[in-house]
């Protein structure tokens, strides 16, 4: 099976996973990114069993609009049943790297307001220790010399994103060498750098469930 066929068969088995849960009322966290918008594409023709969506970025607002699907405000929504997104790396305990497509802001923001964070990605992205994938962190434009030189005291090395600006108007410096044993610590520290709004590190609140898309079929852990 190709990546894509991976991820497609990722995408459905999330669908199996919420539809049980879906409710007139229900309002779904929606991540972003090409794993992400399979889902999407997914929950168009299953519109009119759910009220709309919470969207982790502009484009999946978007496409999600485009597919006639409500979406709301975040303040106006409180917490959502269930968060679908992608990962660009996760360990064995749900810890993930996340931010390959900058969205990592939002994409942490409806994470936290969710009950249920469904992780769906291609088997390429289970690793045993996370970093090999360089370590997206979002950074207020003026502190992004500051917190390059605070990371590289914390092993990496910073690389700025050029011409990459996020939905929040910031912008993303990339941590490579950055092997990271103890993803939660990890995580709070950089987090604790000033100037730095999010790290892509999700571990402090990992994900619940994951569904890794394998040669043999889509495994399901928690
Ligand atoms: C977006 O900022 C990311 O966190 C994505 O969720 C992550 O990069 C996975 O993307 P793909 O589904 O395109 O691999």
């Amino acid at each position: 099976m190709t990546q894509d066929e991976l991820k497609a068969a990722v995408a459905d088995a999330a669908i199996h996973e919420i539809t049980p849960g879906l409710e007139k009322d229900t309002v779904l966290g929606i991540g972003t990114g090409s794993t992400a918008n399979l889902f999407i594409d997914r929950l168009g023709p299953l519109r009119d069993r759910f009220k709309g969506a919470v969207a982790s970025s502009e484009t999946s607002a978007k496409r999600l609009q485009s597919l006639g699907i409500e979406v709301f405000e975040l303040n106006n929504v409180g917490t959502v049943p269930f968060y679908i997104d992608g990962a660009d790396e996760v360990n064995a305990h749900l810890h993930m790297i996340k931010g390959g497509g900058a969205a990592l802001t939002r994409e942490k923001i409806v994470a936290a307001c969710a009950e249920r964070f469904i992780c769906i990605a291609d088997g390429s992205k289970r690793v045993d220790t996370l970093g090999d994938f360089p370590l997206p962190v979002e950074v207020i434009p003026m502190a992004r010399s500051y917190v390059a030189r605070e990371l590289v005291k914390l092993g990496a090395d910073p690389v700025y994103r050029p011409g990459v600006v996020t939905d929040n108007g910031n912008q993303i410096i990339d941590c490579y060498d950055f092997m990271i044993e103890d993803p939660i610590t990890m995580e709070a520290k950089i987090n604790a750098i000033v100037g730095v709004v999010t790290n892509g590190l999700f571990a402090a609140r990992g994900a619940d469930v994951l569904l890794l898309g394998k040669e043999g079929g889509v495994e399901r852990s928690v």
